[in-house]
Order: structure tokens, then sequence, then C-alpha cells
């Protein structure tokens, strides 16, 4: 049976790992969510290719979001709040007391972070007022986006979070593998390059060794990470996260990691690869289980309502109104 969307009645205030209350505000109705693409998709920029217009324009939303009343479920702390909420132990699986629900290490990993994605974008376009606007992707997969996105970096924006890595700042290059510094910025950028290949192409030729392993009602959390979630996504993270904070803080650890602007941009790319990944061989397919299809997510819209959505309703960007820039994909070279 299909993993359900948790019981908001029921959060636990304490995480397992944090100790930090990430419980959403309550409210006991719930409308299922489907979305209907009204007019053109919102395009999905590249992070180090943004001009200053949009620049404005986004730094200006993640301000308001900052602004809005800390127990507005649309507010910044709060949408931070419900990645920590899925993933330290906020929530039982319904049906389950006492099973923990847990969105990463497994099927889930992908969709549960598209329709965050989703809500986050919406939300922010709804604040300046403009239905187009669409979250910037880090382009890491490119030569030309392997460092922090400069718009991430200036400590006066919205964009900026204090827990970071200071020596992880441009031009200082991303490493997926975490392992000693490349001799060269060449020699890094193919190692990573590499690491694309393998994690898209050679380690993901079924759909469990990339999306991840199945994750039922009543099964235990964690059952396997897919291919790209292990890598470079979990990389990523701890490579922008402050190594002088206890856990990592914030991208580091899965409880603080959405309290950086930049997260969203990273799991931006992150489903971009999903997008990408089932372009590159017809072999490529999603799950068809109806237990993935079936399973289901409760978050808060930019109109504030709680919605209730289903995996089987977000399989392509297109059916949630949104796609990517399209940008050169240079790893598909890099056969090691
Ligand atoms: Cu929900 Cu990148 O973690």
């Amino acid at each position: 049976l299909p993993i359900q969307a948790p019981d908001l009645s029921k959060c636990q205030p304490t995480g397992t790992n944090s100790g930090t209350n990430c419980c959403p505000p309550y409210d006991a109705t719930i409308v299922d969510y489907k979305f209907t693409p009204t007019g053109p998709p919102r395009v999905r920029p590249a992070a180090h290719t943004v001009d200053e217009a949009y620049l404005a324009k986004y730094k200006k939303a993640v301000k308001l979001m900052r602004e809005l009343p800390p127990d507005d479920p649309r507010s910044f702390a709060q949408q931070a709040n419900v990645h920590c909420a899925y993933c330290d132990g906020a929530y039982d699986q319904v049906g389950f007391p006492g099973l923990e629900l847990q969105v990463h290490n497994s099927w889930l990993f992908f969709p549960f972070h598209r329709f965050y994605l989703h809500f986050h974008e919406r939300i922010l376009g709804k604040l300046i007022g403009d239905e187009s606007f669409a979250l910037p992707f880090w382009n890491w997969d490119a030569p030309a986006g392997m460092t922090l996105p400069k718009i991430y970096t200036d400590p006066r924006s919205s964009l900026y979070d204090p827990l970071r890595d200071a020596a992880h700042q441009p031009p200082a290059l991303v490493d997926f593998d975490l392992g000693d510094a490349a001799p060269t910025a060449q020699r890094q950028i193919d190692l990573n390059l590499s690491i694309m290949y393998r994690q898209m192409i050679s380690s993901a030729r079924t759909t469990k060794l990339f999306m991840g392993q199945p994750y039922r009602a009543g099964g235990n959390r964690n059952p396997g990470s897919g291919s790209l979630e292990t890598s470079p996504h979990g990389p990523v993270h701890v490579w922008v996260g402050d190594p002088k904070q206890p856990n990592g803080e914030n991208m580091g650890i899965f409880y603080s990691a959405a309290r950086d602007p930049i997260f969203y941009a990273h799991h931006a790319n992150v489903d971009r690869m999903w997008h990408l990944w089932k372009k590159l061989d017809p072999r490529n397919v999603d799950f068809t289980d109806g237990d993935w299809l079936e399973s289901s997510f409760l978050f808060y819209d930019e109109a504030a309502r709680l919605v209730r959505v289903k995996v089987k309703d977000c399989l392509e960007p297109e059916m949630l109104g949104f796609t990517y820039q399209n940008v050169e994909v240079p790893w598909l070279r890099n056969r090691a």
C-alpha cells in the first residue's frame, strides 16, 4: 500500500536528530490538489546566468517571504520547517504509530522534492505578483555552474545564509566526492563530470537504481537511495554547509538544510536530473507501481490552503506548470 500523507494533528514537536520543533501550523481542512496549467510554463533559469532584473525579483520575493509572520505557513521559516518535518521524525506513518515517515533514501525522494519546490515557487511568485516567477537551478553539472552561484553570496541580500563553509565561496569548485582536493581546477571539473556520467548513466540503468528503492506503508524508512540522491545530491549539501557547526548546518543536515535559500536552487537541479534522465534512454521510465503513484504528501499552497498531493500528479514538470531553461549537458561525453 502507498505511504499516506501525515496526520498533522499528531506531529511530534521534538525532532529525532535536532530536537527542533518543525511542526507546521495545524489546519483540519485538507483540499485534494490537482494542478491544471493555465498559460505558459514558468521557466527555471540556470542561477549563474540570471540578469539583474531577475535577481532583483528573486531577492524581493525571498525578502517578503522572510517578512511574513512566523506562524504563516508560507513564511520562510515555515517553508524550511516543511522539509525538516518530513525528514527529522516529526511524523509517524498514518496507521503505524512509532514508524517514522521519511522522504529521503527511497523512491519518494524525487516526487516529494518536486512538489515541495512547486509550492515554494508559487508562494514566491505570489508575493511579488508575478505568475511567471520561476526558481533558479544551480547548474552544478556544468563547468560554469560548479561554484556556489554568486547570487547567493552577498551578505546584504535575502539570498544569503551565514551558515556556510567559508572556504567554499567562489571561485572554489564543488567537489562531488568530497575527496582530497583535486590538483587543478580542470581535474576537479573532469572528476565531477565523470561522477555525473556514472550517477546518471552507468549506475542508473534501472528505475530503482536511479530513483531509489520501494518504500510502502508499514515499511521501514531508508530502504535505499537512488544514484543521484546519493551523489552529487548529498555531497553538494555537505560541501555548502558550515563545518564549524555541530552538524554542518545549515545545508549539511536534513533538519536545517532548507533554511539556506540555496537549498531550493540545489533541488531544482536535482529535479532537473530526474527530468533529464527520462530523456536519455527509452528504458528510463518512472515506476508504474501503484504504491508509488498513489503515495501522498501535504503542503500549504500559495493561498495558505492545506493541500494533499499524489505522486502520480507530478511525473512531468509540465504537469506542474514549469520547465527548465535548455542548457548544454556536458557530462554526456564523460564516460569513465
Ligand atoms: Cu530533502 Cu536535499 O534533501
